[in-house]
């Protein structure tokens, strides 16, 4: 585990944003910066944190591990669904096949947590389509896996739940698609929540995005990393939830958590990350990477963009 100084001693070497000439037609997510050309992209997940649809600065080596945790998962996950995946060039970088994307987010949850218990404690029993019984405690296992899906909003809007019925209703998926998407997403968050109690972890919910090529189901953008998931600390978890204590967290709820307590939740200014919550936030990324896939995480410390630059030319993206 790379030491906390380390992380703090390169609070100045992150990478915010790219612009490479000559790769692609550029587009800045909130995330990742994505040069597209002809069916492929080549995508650079920078180290920007957003949190509440609101990007917020940067976190030391968090591009690196997302790309990583990925990727890890795209690997083990290939056997259930087809992915993008066509190269990695660089430990920041993947380039894909370009899809068209399901206007859905495809959300799979295992447990009642985050907004969805906020919804829940708020009074609300019926949403996305779900009838929820009274009586559930924050963070209780669901007895399946639940999916919530919603929209895939443009830039500067959030996403809306949708029911499931809607989805097809709307014509956003058609009925065998979607019966499809929901196959796939429920078997891969059974092998996610499988192999992360292997390693000591509960893949608590998760974010699928699929896309259509040539007609076939593609898993796209990105899979279980702790952007798009929540992982709590498997050891400890049931004396918690009993005692009602707040989990154990490895993911972006430790930032939302941040936020919330500073009265900021999407809307107004938010704070300035300060450079412990960014190293804080940093090791809790670190940790699960090497959790999760076994292995040291690699750090590297060279300019990070130059480095990119680099591996680009080498592999024959860039000349
Ligand atoms: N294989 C793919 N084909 C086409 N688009 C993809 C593919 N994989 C991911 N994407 C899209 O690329 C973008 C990745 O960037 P990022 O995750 O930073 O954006 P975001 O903040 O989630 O969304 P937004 O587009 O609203 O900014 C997303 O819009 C995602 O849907
Ligand atoms: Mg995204």
């Amino acid at each position: 585990m790379l030491d906390r100084g380390v992380i703090a001693q390169n609070l100045g070497n992150t990478l915010s944003e790219t612009k490479f000439e000559g790769l692609g037609e550029r587009y800045g997510g909130k995330v990742r910066d994505v040069y597209a050309r002809g069916d492929r992209i080549v995508m650079v997940t920078t180290d920007r944190v957003s949190a509440f649809d609101v990007v917020l600065g940067t976190i030391p080596f968090k591009g690196q591990v997302l790309n990583q945790i990925a990727n890890y998962w795209f690997d083990v996950s290939k056997e259930i669904v087809a992915n993008h995946i066509v190269d990695t060039p660089d430990p920041s970088v993947t380039v894909v096949k370009r899809c068209e994307a399901l206007p859905v987010e495809v959300v799979v949850r295992g447990h009642i947590t985050g907004s969805l218990w906020r919804a829940y404690a708020g009074g609300e029993r019926e949403i996305y389509g779900l009838k929820l019984n009274d009586g559930l405690r924050r963070d209780q296992k669901f007895p399946e896996p639940i999916i919530t899906p919603t929209t895939k909003a443009g830039a500067g809007e959030h996403d809306a739940p949708i029911t499931p019925a809607e989805v097809v209703s709307r014509g956003l998926v058609d009925r065998r698609l979607w019966d499809e998407v929901c196959k796939k997403a429920l078997a891969l968050f059974e092998t996610g929540s499988k192999l992360a109690r292997e390693r000591g972890l509960v893949l608590v919910d998760t974010k699928y995005e699929f896309g259509l090529q040539g007609g076939r189901l593609v898993l796209i953008d990105e899979v279980h990393t702790p952007d798009s998931s929540r992982y709590w600390m498997a050891a400890g978890y049931e004396e918690r939830f009993a005692a009602g204590k707040d989990q154990e967290m490895l993911d972006k709820e430790n930032l939302r958590q941040w936020l919330l307590d500073r009265g900021f939740s999407g809307t107004g200014t938010p704070p300035a990350l300060t450079d412990e919550v960014r190293v804080m936030l940093a090791e809790k990324y670190i940790e699960l990477f090497e959790r999760m896939t076994g292995r040291t995480f690699e750090a590297h410390f060279e300019p990070i963009s130059d480095r990119i630059e680099t591996n680009l030319k080498k592999a024959g993206y860039l000349s």
